[in-house]
């Protein structure tokens, strides 16, 4: 039997390692690529357990770095998860959207996702294995970040796509549509306005923002076989912001039980 390998991409961040943790709990290695090697080469490190965390330099938009991925994996074994976790938003309203970063950001948010999984897609047939894109709350609702949120909602339909053609070979295809979690991509949001993450908070049906460990939750559980019945869905870990805003139910029913 050959290793099983979960790819975690963008794991130098904060979602993709607490991800690449949770799934070296049932995968023998976690391939951990990401644009930025020393961050991940540290990150790998930071995680301990040598062997089992593999970090990888690779820009997932470059196709033949894609493929360099790949072949990396597979002297590493067999791919059982491919998590498309990498991500970026580089302008906040179509005002501020030139071409190239329209371009850009659906190069990272969706493009990536598409060549990585081609780049396995063997592997995968073989593991019966699947694939969890990380989406975004704003592949759904307007949040702001517009071609990044262009982009995530092509993600939610490429997720459909892979498992209704992929299907025939045991292949699941699954999304996790996160809300606001706080990592290093907030520290401009967050350098801008100190209680931006309170601001956030008020509009949660929860009243608080997921946690990087709350989103690999998702993932672990929609990578492992207790998830083995679901495919082309997408799981909202968002502490319900998509189900409602309790303040805007509160105005339009006049009642205060919201
Ligand atoms: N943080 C949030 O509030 C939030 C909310 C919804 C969805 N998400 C999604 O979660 C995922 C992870 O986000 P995060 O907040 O941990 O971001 P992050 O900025 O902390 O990490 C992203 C990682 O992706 C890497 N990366 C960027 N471009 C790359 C490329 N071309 N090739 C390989 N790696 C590349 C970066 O180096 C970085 O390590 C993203 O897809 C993001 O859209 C995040």
């Amino acid at each position: 039997m050959t290793s099983s390998v979960a790819i975690v991409t963008g794991a130098a961040g904060d979602i993709g390692r607490a991800i690449a943790r949770r799934l070296g709990e049932d995968h023998d290695i976690v391939l951990m690529p990401d644009l930025d090697g020393e961050a991940v080469e540290r990150a790998a490190a930071g995680l301990g357990n040598p062997g089992k965390f593999v970090a990888l330099a690779c820009d997932i938009t470059d196709v033949t770095r894609v493929s360099a991925m790949a072949a990396r994996s597979a002297e590493l074994g067999t791919v059982r998860t491919l998590v498309n976790n990498a991500g970026a938003a580089r302008a906040v309203s179509l005002h501020d959207t030139t071409p190239e970063i329209w371009r850009m950001d659906n190069a990272l948010n969706l493009e990536a996702a598409f060549l990585c999984f081609r780049a396995v897609e063997g592997a995968l047939k073989q593991s019966q294995g699947s694939v969890i894109n990380i989406a975004s709350v704003n592949g759904t609702n307007v949040f702001g970040h517009p071609a990044y949120s262009a982009a995530k909602a092509g993600l939610l339909h490429l997720t459909k796509l892979i498992a209704v053609e992929y299907g025939k070979y045991g292949i699941r295809a699954n999304a996790v549509s996160p809300g606001t979690v706080r990592t290093q991509a907030w520290e401009v949001r967050a350098a801008a306005n100190a209680n931006v993450f309170e601001d956030a908070r008020r509009w949660y049906p929860l009243q608080r923002i997921a946690s990087p460990d709350d989103v690999a939750n998702a993932v672990g559980f929609l990578a492992s076989p207790l998830a083995s019945a679901i495919s082309g869905v997408c799981l909202p870990v968002d502490c319900g912001l998509t189900a409602g805003q309790a303040e805007l139910a509160r105005t339009f029913s006049q009642s205060e039980n919201y």
